[in-house]
């Protein structure tokens, strides 16, 4: 397992802050990782904070739980937050600790530093690794088990759709061909089937990321199902949250920024579209805290150049029940 200093917890100042919890709160960390944020969380708070930490990982689990000791108000539960909330122990929990439901919701999205640096997790094209990616190693197929199962039509969609790249026809190609002549085995077969459409080198040279982010983001985003269910999660998030409660997500890249910009202008009443007015009347349950999203500080993209693609978005729900608009 890499090291558990190695995960800077991003923007912890602004979700500490913008998370405003009592200091005997209710609160649900969808993320948990490696505890840093919880971590901070928890020394905030007093003796009657009850904190619910879910991760999907559990190497993150194991970690956090190393990090942050048998604190009495942490329970850690494994599950994923599309479906923590049908679990017995979440509903065990909510019913004992958070009646009147929660006043705060945390969700840092995307993977911690703990999945990308670890080469056998094989997230990174950095690292020699076997071609996995997933963030729950029990669940699922593989990056190369997903592979296999897709055509060059498919591939180059989710290549395009999740990972933005423009090369995405030739590099799905590239990554078949590799497949089929058997030479599609780790992370650095990935890599290299990349650059055989988009050279390394000129690239490097020109300041720009690496030709293989695009693949790579893409590919991890399939594997783990990561924007498929997420509206669905922050709905059912907001659900819980009792008035007064906020809650505060952050994201890594524009896709799921955009998902949760939108989930939450729906959730708050805002109409965008197709059209003037929405077919049916829009639930209003969120007040945007700050419609834009936070961003790093300069201090924080110094001192964690990983930051540097973090939007923090917080919201606060408003009212008990769905009122029509
Ligand atoms: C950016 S890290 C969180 C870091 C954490 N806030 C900290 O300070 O240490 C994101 C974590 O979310 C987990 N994760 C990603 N998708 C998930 C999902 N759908 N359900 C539950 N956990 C998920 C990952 O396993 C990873 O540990």
């Amino acid at each position: 397992m890499a090291e558990i200093t190695a995960h800077v917890p991003v923007m912890l100042q602004e979700v500490v802050e913008q998370l405003q919890l009592p200091p005997e709160g209710r609160m649900l960390d969808l993320t948990l990782g490696l505890g840093g944020h919880a971590e901070a969380i928890l020394a905030r708070s007093g003796p009657g904070l009850r904190l619910l930490g879910v991760d999907r990982d559990p190497e993150a689990r194991a970690a956090a739980r190393a990090r942050l000791g048998a604190d009495a108000r942490l329970t850690i539960l494994a599950d994923t937050y599309e479906d923590v909330w049908d679990h017995p122990a979440f509903e065990a929990w909510r019913a004992l600790q958070a009646p009147e439901g929660l006043d705060g919701v945390l969700m840092d999205l995307g993977c911690s530093m703990l999945q990308l640096r670890d080469p056998k997790r094989g997230f990174s094209f950095r690292e020699e690794g076997p071609l996995d990616m997933r963030m729950d190693p029990d669940q699922g197929p593989t990056a190369l088990q997903w592979i296999a199962e897709q055509d060059a039509t498919s591939l180059a969609a989710a290549l395009f759709s999740y990972g933005q790249e423009r090369a995405s026809r030739p590099i799905a190609r590239a990554i078949l061909l590799a497949f089929q002549a058997g030479r599609l085995h780790s992370t650095r077969d990935l890599a290299e089937a990349v650059y055989t459409v988009i050279p390394r080198e000129p690239a490097k040279r020109k300041g720009l990321s690496d030709p293989a982010t695009r693949t790579f983001q893409a590919i991890r985003i399939a594997v783990n199902g990561e924007l498929e269910r997420l509206g669905e999660a922050l709905r059912r998030a907001v659900a819980q949250l009792k008035p007064g409660g906020r809650i505060a997500v952050i994201s890594f890249h524009s896709l799921e920024d955009r998902i949760v910009k939108r989930s939450f202008r729906h959730l708050a009443g805002i109409w965008d579209g197709p059209g003037r007015q929405p077919p049916e009347p829009l639930p209003r349950l969120l007040r945007l805290v700050h419609p834009g999203g936070i961003v790093p500080s300069e201090a924080e993209l110094s001192a964690n150049p990983a930051s540097r693609s973090a939007r923090l978005r917080v919201a606060e729900r408003i009212s008990e029940t769905p009122e029509a608009s």
